[in-house]
């Protein structure tokens, strides 16, 4: 367990480039499996999510190296179907494995991931999606064995665009016999970064970016090489810790009709853009958002709710924030009405009203999500005197040197193992 010590009050300024996607690079690392061959991919972030998920390629025989945000796997050696059940334990989206290995090795193993502190998190879109392109599931305890010797292209329509859903469908039907189509699909950046990446390698896919995906099976896919999107949500992260200190940011390396820049605007905060890159400085006053929505893409983003509750928390006025994706993503709010934010979650667990408070002050926290350990850091940033944010490496899941990017920004925190 590690722990974050902040002490408040310091303005954000300066420039920060923001490194490669995390949601982007763990389906790619996932798909590295399907060309039994070499895969060279760029950007790839250094958090502990792409290190479970290397981990995990190694763990069923592929060669891996990484070095300098590059990672290079030789899946020729593939010898194992078996997901190691401990580093499903370590990444609930390790069951993006699930597609990939089955297409190649023709049986899959994996531990059910069970639930988080986001919700129940049920995979059963996956699993049922599975079934229909031909594969036998067994569940023995909390260990699901999937097998088929030939998937079969089907039409597949999901009753909710999920991104985890939708990239095991395309992972699993690459190779599969006919055209597969998915309906509803999740149109996620990430989806289409993943699309790119196996066209490179040769797969026939279209449609990513839209609720509506093409794949048509193809026998074999060769060598390649990509560089993985930046990441969207950092970007967004780092923004809101100059909209919240008062102070000013440009983000470099981003690509800015990816992030939700409306609700930026809502809160008051002057942007401006230029190619690849945003440039946000505060106003005196946050303004409240009367109704702010988490949504799939193109709407607002889930993995930014925690981190504008944060940001709102010191608004002008009254918002209201109903997350509509997951059921109880709201753990960061008990920890914010710590350092005197004035929230209520009303019963429903999924709508949040927030008084905004002239001021936050210090407090001794605990970060129980990746997200909602962001945001008490930048709740922190903002907040008068000194906070302890007690932390078991959510935080270093998804974001990279955290603490250094944000000193190199003039925040005063450091972080202690
Ligand atoms: C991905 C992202 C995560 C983000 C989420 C929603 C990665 C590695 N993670 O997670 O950061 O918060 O999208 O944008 O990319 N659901 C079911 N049955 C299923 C699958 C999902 O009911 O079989 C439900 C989930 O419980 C949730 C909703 O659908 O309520 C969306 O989940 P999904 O889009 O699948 O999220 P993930 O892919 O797990």
């Amino acid at each position: 367990m590690g722990r974050y010590l902040i002490n408040g009050g310091k303005k954000i300024s300066g420039t920060l480039k923001i490194n490669g996607s995390k949601n982007s690079v763990l389906p790619i690392l996932a798909a590295s499996i399907l060309n039994s061959g070499q895969s060279v991919i760029h950007n790839c972030p250094d958090i502990y999510d792409t290190h479970t998920a290397l981990k995990i390629l190694k763990h069923v025989g592929c060669k891996v190296k990484f070095e300098n945000h590059t990672a290079i796997i030789d899946s020729s050696t593939i010898n194992s179907y078996e997901v190691d059940p401990d580093l499903v334990k370590e990444m609930r989206s390790s069951i993006i494995f699930l597609g990939s290995i089955l297409s190649v090795m023709k049986r899959v193993s994996i531990s059910y991931p069970g639930g988080c502190e986001l919700g129940k998190r049920p995979i059963d879109f996956h699993l049922a999606a599975l079934k229909k392109l031909g594969a036998q599931i067994i569940e023995d305890g909390d260990k699901i064995i999937c097998s088929a010797e030939n998937l079969k292209g089907c039409k597949i329509k999901l009753k909710f665009p999920s991104v985890g859903a939708t990239q095991n469908i395309i992972l699993a039907s690459v190779f599969a016999r006919g055209s597969t189509k998915i309906i509803n699909a999740a149109r996620e950046p990430e989806i289409i970064d993943l699309q790119n990446f196996l066209k490179k390698m040769g797969a026939d896919i279209n449609g990513a970016g839209t609720s509506q995906i093409v794949i048509n099976g193809v026998e074999k896919l060769s060598n390649v090489e990509h560089k993985v999107i930046p990441d969207r949500i950092v970007a967004a992260t780092f923004l809101i810790s100059a909209a919240i200190t008062k102070g000013q940011i440009e983000i470099e390396n981003v690509i800015t009709n990816h992030l939700p820049l409306i609700n930026f605007l809502q809160t008051g905060c002057y942007i401006k853009l230029s190619k690849n890159k945003i440039y946000l400085k505060a106003k005196e006053f946050i303004r409240p958002i009367k109704n702010l929505q988490t949504m799939p893409y193109p709407y607002f983003p889930t993995d930014l709710q925690a981190q504008f509750v944060s940001l709102l928390s010191l608004a002008s006025g009254r918002s209201i924030v109903k997350e509509n994706v997951f059921e109880s993503r709201n753990k960061h709010i008990p920890e914010l009405i710590k350092m005197g934010a004035k929230i209520k979650i009303l019963p429903d667990n999924t709508t949040f009203i927030i008084d905004g408070v002239k001021r936050l002050n210090g407090a001794y926290l605990i970060s129980k999500d990746l997200r909602g350990g962001a945001a008490l850091i930048l709740a922190a940033l903002a907040a008068y005197g000194k906070t302890i944010i007690q932390d078991e490496n959510h935080i270093l899941r998804g974001y990279e040197k955290i603490e250094e990017k944000l000193k190199s920004l003039g925040a005063d925190i450091k972080y202690e193992q």
